[in-house]
Order: C-alpha cells, then sequence, then structure tokens
C-alpha cells in the first residue's frame, strides 16, 4: 500500500478529506511519531473509542493543562462522573436552553444589526467568533462591558491550542492569559458563594451532591473550558452551516423556506465537516481494533472527520445533504446521535442543546438579514486547523431585505 498519509502534514491541512479516506481504507490503525499517538478513522473504531470505558481520556493534560488548568475533559471514571453530575443539571434538556433563550436571541440580533445593512461581511469575525462567547458571558452573569475582554482571551487560548508550530508570542500570551483569567475569576466566584444569584455561575457555586461540591479552582477551569469547548466549537459550526449552504443554494432555498430543516442543515454540517476533528483517548488496557491491536497506555488520536464520512455509516459520504436519511435527526443532539462530531458516551459534549438553540436562533436571524446571499470571492473559502477546523474568514455579500 501506499505510505500514510501524515496528519501534521502541509497536504493534510489543505485537504484532510482525500487523507481520511486512504486511512480508513488501507491504514486503519497506525502509528504517528510526531503526536506519539496510533491514529484511528473508521468508525467502528472511533465510536468504540468514545463508547467503551477501556478507553481513558488522561491524556489531555499536556493540552489543556497549561491555558484551562484541570477540566472535566481530562477526567475519568469517579472523578469525572461526580463532575459531571454537578455541572450538567445547568445545561440538561431545553431547560437551561429555554432559561437562556432571550439571552441568545438579544446577543444574536445585536451582532447582525451591526452588519444588516453594509451588503457584505465577514461572518467570522463580526458574528460567529463573538456569538457565542458573549451567550457565555452573559449567562454566567457577568458584565456586558466585558465581552471584549472575553474576546481577547477567547482568541490567545485558541492560538495556544492551536500553536503546532511552537510560536514563543503565542505560548507566552496563552500562559499570561490563564493568570489573568484565574485572577479575574476567582474574586467573582467568591462572591458568588456569598451571594448567589439566578445566573449559571451562581448554580456551578452552589451545585452539591451528597455534600460534595466544587472548589474554586474547579469552577474556575470550568468557565475556562467553556470558552473553548463552547465557544470555539459553535463559532466554527456557525462559519461552516453557512458556508455549506452558500456552497448549495438549493439547500438554502430550501431552508429558507422551513426554517425547520436549520436543525438538519447542523447536524448534517457535523457529520460533513465537524467543528472538532481530533480527539485523544488512551486504552486502559491492550484493545483490538481494525489493524491490530493497541497496547495498555498508548495515545489515540481519533479522526471525528474521517469516522463521520465512513462509507460504512453513510451513504455518499463526501456530498453535503441536509435531507438524507441515514443520518439520525431525532438523536442528532444527544448521545444516542450517529454522528460523531460531539463524541459520544461518557464526554458527550454537556452543551449540544444549548449549541443547537443558538444556531437554530442565529442561523434564522442572518438569513432574515441577508438575502441573495454569495461568496464575495466568488468561491468557497478554504477551511483551516486540524485538531478543529472551518473558513478562517468567511466573506459573503448579500441583499438587505426592504424594510
Ligand atoms: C465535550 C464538541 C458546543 C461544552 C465535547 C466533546 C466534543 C464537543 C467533541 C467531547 C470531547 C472529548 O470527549 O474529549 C462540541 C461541538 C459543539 C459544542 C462540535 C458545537 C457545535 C458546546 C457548548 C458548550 C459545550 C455550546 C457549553 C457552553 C462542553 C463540555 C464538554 C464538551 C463542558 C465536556 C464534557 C465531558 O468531558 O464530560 N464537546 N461542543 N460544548 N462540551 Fe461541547
Amino acid at each position: 500500500t501506499a505510505s500514510a498519509p501524515d496528519i501534521l502534514s502541509p497536504e493534510f491541512a489543505a485537504d484532510p478529506y482525500t487523507a481520511y479516506r486512504a486511512l480508513r481504507e488501507n491504514h486503519p490503525l497506525i502509528w504517528h511519531d510526531a503526536t506519539q499517538s496510533y491514529v484511528i478513522s473508521r468508525y467502528v473504531d472511533v465510536e468504540r473509542a468514545f463508547k467503551d470505558p477501556v478507553f481513558t481520556s488522561r491524556n489531555y493534560d499536556w493540552q489543556l493543562e497549561p491555558v484551562h488548568g484541570r477540566t472535566i475533559l481530562q477526567m475519568d471514571g469517579r472523578e469525572h462522573s461526580t463532575h459531571r453530575n454537578l455541572v450538567a443539571p445547568a445545561f440538561r434538556g431545553r431547560e437551561l436552553a429555554e432559561k437562556f433563550v432571550p439571552v441568545i436571541d438579544q446577543n444574536s440580533r445585536a451582532l447582525v444589526d451591526a452588519f444588516r445593512g453594509d451588503g457584505h461581511v465577514d461572518l467570522v469575525d463580526r458574528y460567529a467568533t463573538r456569538f457565542p462567547i458573549n451567550v457565555i458571558v452573559d449567562m454566567l452573569g457577568l458584565p456586558k462591558s466585558d465581552h471584549e475582554h472575553f474576546h481577547r482571551w477567547y482568541s490567545s487560548i485558541m492560538a495556544f491550542l492551536s500553536n503546532l508550530a511552537g510560536d514563543e508570542q503565542v505560548t507566552a500570551q496563552g500562559l499570561r492569559t490563564k493568570e489573568e483569567f484565574e485572577a479575574y475569576m476567582l474574586p467573582i466566584i467568591r462572591q458568588r458563594r456569598e451571594a448567589p444569584g439566578d445566573d449559571l455561575l451562581s448554580t456551578l457555586c452552589t451545585a452539591e451532591i451528597d455534600g460534595v461540591r466544587m472548589t474554586d479552582e474547579e469552577i474556575k477551569a470550568f468557565c475556562s473550558l467553556l470558552l473553548t469547548a463552547g465557544g470555539e466549537t459553535t463559532d466554527k459550526a456557525i462559519a461552516s452551516v453557512m458556508r455549506n449552504l452558500v456552497e448549495h443554494p438549493d439547500q438554502l432555498q430550501d431552508v429558507r423556506e422551513d426554517r425547520s430543516l436549520i436543525s438538519a442543515a447542523f447536524a448534517e454540517t457535523l457529520r460533513y465537516s465537524p467543528p472538532v476533528h481530533m480527539i485523544m483517548r488512551q486504552p486502559a488496557e491492550p484493545v483490538r481494533l481494525s489493524g491490530g491491536v493497541v497496547e495498555a497506555g498508548k495515545t489515540l488520536t481519533c479522526l471525528i472527520g474521517a469516522a463521520n464520512r465512513d462509507p460504512e455509516r453513510f451513504r455518499d459520504p463526501d456530498t453535503f445533504d441536509i435531507h438524507r436519511d441515514d443520518l439520525d435527526m431525532g438523536r442528532a443532539y444527544t448521545a444516542g446521535a450517529n454522528h460523531t462530531a460531539f463524541a459520544l458516551g461518557r464526554h458527550f459534549c454537556v452543551g449540544a442543546l444549548l449549541a443547537r438553540t443558538e444556531l437554530e436562533t442565529g442561523i434564522a436571524h442572518l438569513l432574515d438579514a441577508m438575502h441573495d446571499i454569495r461568496f464575495a470571492d466568488g468561491a468557497p473559502p478554504a477551511e483551516h486547523g486540524v485538531f478543529t477546523r472551518a473558513p478562517a474568514a468567511l466573506r459573503l455579500t448579500f441583499t438587505p431585505p426592504p424594510e
């Protein structure tokens, strides 16, 4: 067989999907020296790595610890389930979404109003990177005047996490951000413990199970994680949904005519061009996967984008089709999903329903404000990034609708 694609090469970054096919077909289990990990790409293997408790999450430490501290993502077993039970109720069902729908609606409108008359916009800069962060700040019950601080912290943490080239300035800036964020959050956490309100931060401060509460440090780490886990992902999802729809005008028209299809457009985008492409796991015992046995303690890089385009699971997987019948729409935002974009099993995304509500609200506002949407550069923008992935900019032209 041909030599295996390198997941950190420029060719891979330019077009991972071609490489994903080669990996699935010819190298379902392959050692990658630079990341010191085995790479897996078939749906069955990625699904198993997410669902089977023999696969642990402890090897996130090197990546996340320096900017976030210890978060739920790095936890396993009892520690994870305790922490998850403390935070999950705040995000459960549509309760949270319903409590925060006004916050979501108002933040989205404010951003759209700022460019709706212009006829052109870079949607990544003016909308996608700001909307989810502003929502999180408001949900936590922090002042709107801090939206800009959070946007800056968010940008520098994102840069830190995707700093494959090891740029020293980016590293230093990321580490400084952790300190600034701590200095900002810890006094506020202490205040909320004393005088809790009706906001998410107060809920996190007062949540208690069997006498166990989260420490100040854990709450701070969780809030910091929300910037990337809840911000970067939703940001990239918005950009990718809009890119995919503008690239497929018939489907864009279908969504315009029937707004209930936004949910399908989001789910199909999660399958076809997911925000998160790579997730790490580490088996506690030797396990047999397609292509061989992985020794205990070795890191596995699970390729979400490859699993989601496995022809064993989805017909015509390289086609974007919001009407496809082999994507389980009823469960696309639950741990029973049959795409892998939110992971599966114990670490299944806590914010999936929040993300869905943000997308349903946000895309509807965008379609209301923008008619005749076209790519300003005449062609769809390239995607950017390998761990997380989306267009780096999305320059669109449009006609403002008649008042
Ligand atoms: C976990 C993706 C939105 C909060 C995860 C994981 C993925 C993911 C892949 C699993 C990580 C792992 O197992 O290592 C996404 C995508 C989103 C999204 C694609 C949007 C399109 C959100 C939002 C929030 C959020 C809006 C909250 C504001 C979390 C948290 C976890 C998580 C706290 C950790 C759960 C745990 O470890 O038990 N997400 N996410 N996510 N997500 Fe999301």
